[in-house]
C-alpha cells in the first residue's frame, strides 16, 4: 500500500521519466562544481547563481589545471582567464577574455553583465575594470605553471601554435616572421584531452529558466592574446529560456568557427531531441575537421539532456555530470564519441 502510494506519487512528480527540473549539467567529471551549482539552486538561488557558483568552484580548485589560476601558461609564461555567463530569460551576456591578475573570472563576467551595457571585456582593461569593481588582484602564476613554462622552454617551445613562419616552429622558439608563401595545408590538431578541459555549465530551475556559462584558462602555450571559444556567445555556451541551453569544450580554435552551442539550441528550438541536437552540432564541425577534439552538452526546457563528442585519437568517450530533482546529487554520465 505504502509502496504503491509512493510509486504513484513519484509518477505524478516525474511524469516525463528521464527528465526533471531543476537541472544542473556540466562538462567533465567536475563533481564539486556540480555540487556547488546544485546547492546554489537548492538554497533558493537563481540559475545565474548556480552557473556562477559552479564555475567559481572550479576556478578555486583549479579543475584539471585547465580552469583558474596557475594553469595553461601562454608563450610568455603568463596565465590568463576567459569566462562567460548568459541569462536565457533576458539574453544578457557578460564575458571576459585574456583576464589578468583576477582569479574569479566568472565573477568578473557576471559583473560585466550586471554593471555595464557591454558583453565582452578583454585583457588588461578587463582587469582594471575588475579591480575597480572590487575584485582582488593576485598573481595567477604558481610554481606549477612556472614549471610547465620552463619545461616547455627547455624543450625548444614544443608544441606551439605557429604556422607559415620562419624559423621552423617545430624546432625553435622564435621570434617568428611570416613566410612569404603560405602553405594551404590544414593544421593537424595537436589537441589533447588534458589541455582543453573548460568547465561549461547549464542550469535550469523548476520553471524552465535557463542560464549557461563557462570558465577556462585557455590553451597551454598559446600565442599571447589568443581567445578561444569559451567566452564567445554561441560558441562556448548559449542559453535561451524559450529553447534550452548548451555548452561546448575541446579545441576551441576550431569549434568557435561553427558556433556549436548556438546551433544546438536552435535545433532544440525546432524540436530536436537534446542528444540529437548535440550530435548535429558536432557533425557540422566534423565535416570540415574530421579529427577535431571536442564535446558538447545540451538541455531543453523540460529538463531533458544529452551530450555528444567527436571520436579523436585518445578520445572515445566523454564524461559529464548531471544533478536534477530525480538524483538530488551529482551523477557521472558518459557518452560514446561517434
Ligand atoms: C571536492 O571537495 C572536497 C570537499 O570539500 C575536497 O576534499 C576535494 O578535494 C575536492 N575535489 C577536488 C578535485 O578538488
Ligand atoms: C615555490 O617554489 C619556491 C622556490 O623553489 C619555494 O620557496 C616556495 O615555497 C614554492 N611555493 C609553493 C606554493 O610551493
Ligand atoms: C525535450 O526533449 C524531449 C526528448 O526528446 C522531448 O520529449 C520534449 O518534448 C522536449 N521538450 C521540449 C520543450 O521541446
Amino acid at each position: 500500500m505504502l509502496i504503491s502510494l509512493l510509486i504513484c506519487s513519484l509518477t505524478l512528480l516525474f511524469p516525463l521519466g528521464h527528465s526533471s527540473l531543476p537541472l544542473v549539467i556540466n562538462t567533465w567529471p567536475f563533481k564539486n562544481a556540480t555540487y556547488a551549482a546544485w546547492n546554489a539552486l537548492k538554497a533558493g538561488g537563481s540559475v545565474l547563481d548556480a552557473v556562477e557558483k559552479g564555475c567559481a568552484r572550479c576556478e578555486m580548485e583549479q579543475c584539471d589545471g585547465s580552469v583558474g589560476y596557475g594553469g595553461s601558461p601562454d608563450e610568455s609564461g603568463e596565465t590568463t582567464l576567459d569566462a562567460m555567463i548568459m541569462n536565457g530569460d533576458t539574453m544578457e551576456v557578460g564575458a571576459v577574455a585574456g583576464l589578468r591578475r583576477i582569479k574569479n573570472a566568472i565573477g568578473v563576467a557576471r559583473a560585466v553583465m550586471e554593471h555595464t551595457d557591454h558583453t565582452l571585456l578583454v585583457g588588461e582593461s578587463a582587469s582594471v575594470f575588475a579591480e575597480n569593481m572590487g575584485f582582488i588582484a593576485e598573481d595567477l602564476t604558481t610554481n606549477k605553471s612556472l614549471n610547465i613554462f620552463s619545461q616547455w622552454l627547455k624543450g625548444n617551445c614544443q608544441p606551439n601554435y605557429r604556422k607559415n613562419v620562419y624559423p621552423d616552429p617545430s624546432k625553435s622558439c622564435g621570434p617568428y616572421r611570416p613566410k612569404a608563401t603560405v602553405a594551404r595545408s590544414k593544421r593537424a590538431p595537436h589537441a589533447n584531452t588534458h589541455s582543453h578541459d573548460t568547465i561549461g555549465i547549464i542550469a535550469l530551475d523548476r520553471d524552465g529558466h535557463v542560464a549557461a556559462g563557462t570558465s577556462t584558462n585557455g590553451l597551454t602555450h598559446k600565442v599571447p592574446g589568443r581567445v578561444g571559444d569559451s567566452p564567445i556567445v554561441g560558441a562556448g555556451a548559449y542559453a535561451d529560456s524559450a529553447a534550452g541551453g548548451a555548452a561546448a569544450t575541446g579545441d576551441g580554435d576550431v569549434m568557435m568557427r561553427f558556433l556549436p552551442s548556438y546551433l544546438a539550441v536552435e535545433l532544440m528550438r525546432a524540436g530536436a531531441d537534446p542528444s540529437a541536437a548535440c550530435k548535429s552540432a558536432i557533425s557540422r564541425i566534423k565535416r570540415h575537421y574530421s579529427e577535431f577534439f571536442g564535446a558538447i552538452i545540451c538541455a531543453n526546457t523540460t529538463g531533458h539532456y544529452g551530450a555528444a563528442c567527436n571520436r579523436a585519437p585518445g578520445f572515445n568517450q566523454f564524461h559529464y555530470m548531471v544533478s536534477n530533482s530525480e538524483t538530488d546529487t551529482p551523477i557521472l554520465k558518459s557518452v560514446d564519441c561517434f
